[in-house]
């Protein structure tokens, strides 16, 4: 596995970027947005394709660089489904799994810190972003924390993994990098309570000053959607509702752009192509599928995926390639959801 844990001295935040090979597939985790040049230089270096850039929550010490790593290199932006970004191109709930070529991690719902704080466990290491730290655990006195939960989140599943488990936080202030599961449980100051009442009191009396970037970090934070103004401008978009009178019509080709996960757990569009997003640069490229799809029957191309941003990338990348029929659903299977539309399991 090509692993590298990159560090911001301003706020402290660790950055992690993961692959299973060199010329393969990347994620990055918890990016910082002022050190974006120097995550796409790095992948660029170790000729990586980033595909999946993910939060594990709402920051509130940084600006995230989410947005400006899918704006730069059309890679997704993925946060757990409770968090209150406006948009995001990928939603998780505990239970699925973070997939890259080669690299699979387990989504672990641990709020506490706030309440979308998700980790990300592979075989030997945890991504615990602010939940659990080293010798230390985040605080719980702002952005919906909880202490209650937090203790939860860390007694009942993060401490179950096995001792040997690597941790490694989304901060460290101490020059600290990498712990593990049971080190934490022997030598972590917090974690020496005997009952949850007793961690809860701990919390409660930490008298931490708010951080310095709070006020503009989280509203950042929570606006990082794609801009779409001008892709519905130039009439590339079509709402859930005008989108649902095109069921059955043979004129139009209706392009699931989601992965096989997303389908299963949230339905499809009857009928529907499925060409997963990673391959659509092929797919939409003369050649390619969709392309000589379009072109041979002169259908129109209508993309969805969950929220509307893998789709809005993908119309711009066909109108590119020649295609200037493709249009997509704005919001996704989302919007079709709420605008009662059918899906099909
Ligand atoms: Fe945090």
């Amino acid at each position: 596995m090509i692993f590298r844990q990159l560090f911001d001295s301003i706020s402290g935040t660790y950055t992690y970027l993961l692959a299973s090979r060199r010329g393969g597939e990347a994620l990055i985790i918890d990016p910082v947005l002022e050190k974006v040049e120097r995550y796409i230089q790095l992948v660029d270096e170790l000729d990586l394709k980033l595909v999946k850039a993910i939060d594990t929550h709402l920051h509130a010490d940084h600006i995230t660089g989410l947005g400006a790593l899918r704006d730069r290199t059309h890679c997704i932006t993925v946060m757990g489904e409770r968090s209150k970004v406006d948009v995001v191109s990928m939603r998780l709930s505990e239970g699925d799994k973070l997939t890259i070529e080669g690299v699979a991690l387990d989504v672990l719902y641990t709020p506490g810190h706030t309440d979308d704080s998700y980790s990300f466990l592979t075989h030997d290491r945890v991504f615990t972003g602010d939940t659990l730290l080293i010798r230390g655990t985040g605080r719980t006195d702002f952005q919906n924390g909880d202490a209650r939960a937090q203790y939860d989140s860390i007694f009942n599943k993060l401490l179950r993994l096995p001792d040997e488990t690597m941790v490694f936080p989304a901060h460290d202030y101490k020059g600290e990098t990498v712990s593990s599961i049971g080190e934490e449980k022997r030598f972590n100051p917090r974690l020496q309570v005997k009952s949850v009442d007793e961690y809860v009191d701990l919390m409660g009396n930490l008298k931490l000053a708010n951080p310095k970037m709070m006020d503009v970090a989280v509203p950042a934070n929570m606006r990082v959607g794609l801009a779409q103004d001008e892709i519905a401008r130039r009439g590339w978009a079509l709402s859930a509702p005008d989108a649902m009178a095109l069921i059955g019509r043979p004129d139009v080709a209706f392009v699931d752009l989601r992965e096989r996960a997303e389908r299963e757990k949230h339905g499809t569009i009857a009928g529907s192509l499925h060409t997963p997003y990673p391959e659509l640069v092929e797919n939409v490229a003369p050649g390619g599928m969709l392309h000589e799809l379009a072109c041979a029957t002169g259908k129109r191309i209508l993309f969805y995926c969950a929220f509307g941003e893998r789709s809005a990338m993908a119309v711009r990348a066909a109108q590119d390639a020649g295609l200037p029929s493709a249009c997509h659903i704005t919001g996704g299977i989302d919007a079709w959801k709420k605008a009662g539309g059918p899906l099909a399991r």
